[in-house]
């Protein structure tokens, strides 16, 4: 698929997680997130290998890329903090704000995004949206409270149905299920977030209001754009 110009959409990924390079500091442990392009991140890590002490993952297909390039994946119980963490996004607004979880990682990434200090978002421009919620937004429950979810989505006009994987519910890697809600316009995602989260088997909403981005690398057809926040 051609995004703009000439740059296809995977190109412009290649083009972001080779320039979050930048942030990483050497001698350090980075964040690691999930997804098609962070998977370009990785694979531009592995270029540096040597000079940083290793990462701590958001995800189990992350953990297995960045062991297969030779880079030491610590758990994130054995770090305190963290100088960065580089993941992408679904959807992220004008302040920073983002939709997550297309992949399924949402809860791990929020994780180990709360660890950094820093949180860099690659992401081509077709994820710069005005107001969160075109894309469905991910939501990690615990299965016996799916139903009731899901009703109280559909009390404040979303759609909310359970992720598929192969016929079957897809199980995360925390051994959980993914609710999928269209429909909203999330006009203000701090509130969205502390209120969906207070949900009893809500375990992670996709929106990351309270753990942002602090900056977005932008792939567009002129270059990357660095989006302050
Ligand atoms: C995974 C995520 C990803 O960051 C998000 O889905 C973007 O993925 P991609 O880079 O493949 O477009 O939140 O849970």
């Amino acid at each position: 698929m051609t995004t703009s110009n000439s740059l296809s959409q995977d190109q412009l990924k290649t083009l972001v997680g080779q320039a979050a390079l930048q942030y990483v500091v050497p001698g350090e442990i980075v964040g690691v997130g999930t997804g098609s392009t962070v998977n370009k991140f990785i694979d531009a890590l592995a270029t540096m290998k040597d000079s940083i002490r290793g990462a701590v993952s958001s995800s189990v297909a992350s953990t297995e890329r960045l062991r297969a390039l030779g880079i030491t994946v610590f758990d994130a119980n054995e770090v305190e903090s963290l100088s960065v963490y580089i993941d992408g996004a679904d959807e992220i607004d004008g302040k920073g704000f983002m939709v997550k979880g297309g992949g399924a990682a949402l809860t791990r990434e929020k994780i180990v995004a709360a660890l950094a200090r820093r949180f860099v978002c690659i992401a081509d421009e077709s994820k710069l949206v005005d107001v969160l919620g075109q894309f469905p937004l991910p939501v990690e429950v615990i299965p016996m409270a799916a139903a009731q979810i899901q009703r109280r989505f559909e009390a404040m006009g979303g759609q909310a149905t359970l992720r598929q994987k192969d016929g079957l519910p897809l199980v995360t890697d925390n051994g959980q299920h993914i609710l999928d809600v269209r429909g909203l316009a999330i006009r203000d995602p701090l509130a969205f977030e502390s209120s969906v989260n207070q949900w009893p088997g809500v375990i992670t909403v996709g929106v990351f209001a309270h753990q942002k981005a602090s900056l977005c690398l932008l792939g567009t057809a002129q270059g990357v754009r660095t989006l302050e926040f």
